[in-house]
């Protein structure tokens, strides 16, 4: 346990090699001299204050985040109050709807631009103003890469969406509005009142998106102030808490109190917990391992089933549950999560957190004020809602979200009685979203109420970031016979808003020559939930001859790079189960303290 009696004085700031620095007075001149021209004093620069950097993920093109350009004015003013003084600069732009390809190209992108802010300017601590989705673990991954002290404050959700009297989820809304477009429902222009409806202020996603999952891990991990993850974009409190996290940087510096003292082992796993019970994200595994990698933590897929499988889902918020941001924040929000949790003897209470109090004690009193809405852990959603993890003859690592396993889908194809667990079937295989929304309608496909939807070239190689397109419709035809659902499954993402119970981010990927790059349209697949497997069952001899087939022709085929980034990515990149990172990323810890600034 961390000694929290320790504290540095002004000389060990890590600023003064840049400020106060007699063996480099030319260096220490001109690093003065410009850092005032635009109005700092040298009594700010120079009298032993910590340095506060602000990486500001808001501007015009994330506009989730956007509203953190006039949070960061409350920063500010904490960091001044308690006696720092702040640095604004920027975060690689990463806004989940508009970046093509695909956002999750750029979380490593944003991820080495901040190791290099944090590693080469004089910055002493850091606040990491986080929201849309990849913006929180590219901060994060960062912080623990460089490990100077390292703050967490998200942007929050949306205000609540509504479409006359209904709750419409951001995101969410879209995946179900596009089935009942499919189906003849409604019209284009409903269907766009709908989506416009469910985004209705400034902020993040208001469902349990991957935004909201990773903010509300952001908390659970411990790095950010109790309570603040979900604080709802507008409200008051968010303005407040932004103040308090501009103080509490500063305090954090003189306690040297740093990313590696709170993101252990027990954390993750803490995270873990608060994600099965939150029904978070899918996206949550690949960003937690990462930032765990850099951590120099092991955690595999294998510890979110058996950490996390078993834990209920207590949250009842979009797309798992019914409501929305708003209800989960009145009800307590990830406190009361932990709350639960940790009564049931499923968290490690003694883990540290920013405000150098451990999660026990900055939970204590916060019980559900809603237990319509946060759960009581005796009276869950659903039973056993965290992850599995699925092995095969075509991957070593798929997950399924299991708490959003609808009783529709349950019943169509896993209500066997002799084998209540299991499902198989022949596949239909796309190579890509354009493939699918060529083909998927073309009758010659002959899908039927048992077909198993095979998504691939999905992965971080394949399209580079990896793509969220797991989460197949139907063909209209099924759709209007009232099949909304089919079993899917690929080496793709899908968007943590989607109620799909895909069986996705499947590594190695088919363009890494992982199994899925071998299956046939009409290949029978069988899925064991119980076994945790998923099986192509053709023989031996004939995947053997389809792979030497494929080899001649070069390998699995994907699309040329468009970008030097795209290329670099596709070179370095690791697969989804390992987070994503990049090749050698992960050896690069502590830096900060083993590598003084030259
Ligand atoms: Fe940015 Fe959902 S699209 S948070
Ligand atoms: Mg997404």
């Amino acid at each position: 346990m961390r000694n929290s009696e320790h504290r540095i004085t002004p000389d060990q700031l890590r600023s003064r090699w840049w400020f106060d620095n007699p063996e480099h007075p030319g260096t220490t001149a001109l690093c003065i001299e410009r850092y005032m021209n635009y109005g700092i004093t040298l009594e700010e620069l120079t009298s032993g204050r910590p340095i506060i950097g602000i990486c500001q993920s808001g501007s015009d093109l994330t506009p989730c985040n956007r509203h953190h350009i006039e949070l960061v004015k409350r920063v500010k003013e904490g960091i001044r109050a308690a006696g720092g003084v702040p640095f604004e600069f920027p975060l690689h732009p990463i806004h989940e709807n508009a970046r093509r390809p695909t956002a999750a190209l750029d979380r490593n992108l944003a991820y080495l631009g901040l190791v290099e802010v944090l590693h080469g300017y004089p910055l002493d601590g850091v606040v990491l103003t986080t929201g849309c989705d990849k913006t929180t673990p590219a901060s994060l991954m960062a912080a623990a890469t460089v490990n100077i002290p390292a703050i967490v404050l998200s942007g929050g959700p949306m205000l609540n969406g509504w479409h006359g009297n209904e709750r419409v989820g951001s995101g969410t809304v879209v995946w179900e509005m596009r089935k009942r477009l499919a189906a003849g429902d409604i019209d284009y222009a409903e269907f766009l009142s709908r989506i416009t409806d469910s985004a209705p202020s400034v902020g993040h996603c208001n469902t349990m998106g991957t935004a909201s999952t990773m903010n509300s891990m952001a908390e659970a991990l411990g790095m950010s102030l109790p309570g603040s993850a979900m604080i709802p974009a507008p409200y008051k409190e968010r303005a407040m808490v932004a103040y308090d996290t501009g103080t509490r940087i500063v305090d954090m510096v003189w306690e040297d109190l740093r990313p590696s003292d709170i993101l252990t082992r027990n954390a993750f796993e803490n995270a873990i917990c608060v994600c099965s019970a939150i029904g978070g994200s899918s996206n949550a595994p690949i960003h937690i391992n990462a930032i765990a990698r850099h951590t120099g933590v092991a955690l595999t897929n294998d510890d979110w089933q058996s950490v996390g499988h078993d834990i209920p889902l207590l949250a009842n918020i979009m797309p798992a549950g019914a409501y929305l941001g708003e209800e989960f924040y009145r009800a307590g929000g990830v406190p009361a999560i932990l709350h639960e949790l940790l009564a049931a003897g499923r968290l490690h209470g003694e883990s540290l957190t920013v405000n150098g109090r451990t999660l026990a004690a900055n939970i204590l009193g916060r019980e559900t004020r809603d237990p319509e809405v946060i759960r009581r852990y005796d009276n869950p959603l659903v039973d056993r809602a965290g992850f599995l993890n699925l092995k095969g003859n075509l991957f070593d690592s798929a997950l399924m979200k299991t708490s959003v396993i609808s009783a529709g889908f349950r019943q169509r194809f896993l209500s066997d009685p002799d084998d209540p667990n299991a499902f198989e079937g022949p596949v239909a295989v796309f190579d890509g979203s354009e493939d699918y929304h060529a083909r998927i309608d073309d009758p010659r496909l002959d899908i039927g109420d048992r077909t198993i939807l095979v998504m691939r070239g999905a992965g971080p190689i394949g399209h580079p970031g990896g793509a969220e397109v797991v989460n197949m419709q139907p063909p209209e035809a099924l759709i209007r016979r009232g099949i909304e659902a089919l079993p899917c499954i690929g080496d793709g993402r899908q968007s943590g808003t989607s109620g799909s119970p895909s069986i996705l981010n499947a590594s190695p990927e088919a363009a890494a020559g992982g199994g899925l790059s071998l299956l046939e349209d009409g290949d029978r697949l069988r899925v064991d939930l119980d076994r945790g497997e998923v099986m192509l069952l053709v023989d031996d001899a004939e995947l053997v001859a389809r792979r030497g087939r494929l080899e001649q022709q070069g390998g699995y085929r994907y699309p040329a790079h468009q970008t030097p980034w795209q290329e670099i990515q596709r070179t370095l990149v690791e697969p989804l189960d390992q987070g994503m990172t990049l090749k050698g990323a992960t050896e690069y810890q502590d830096v900060a303290r083993q590598s003084p600034p030259r």
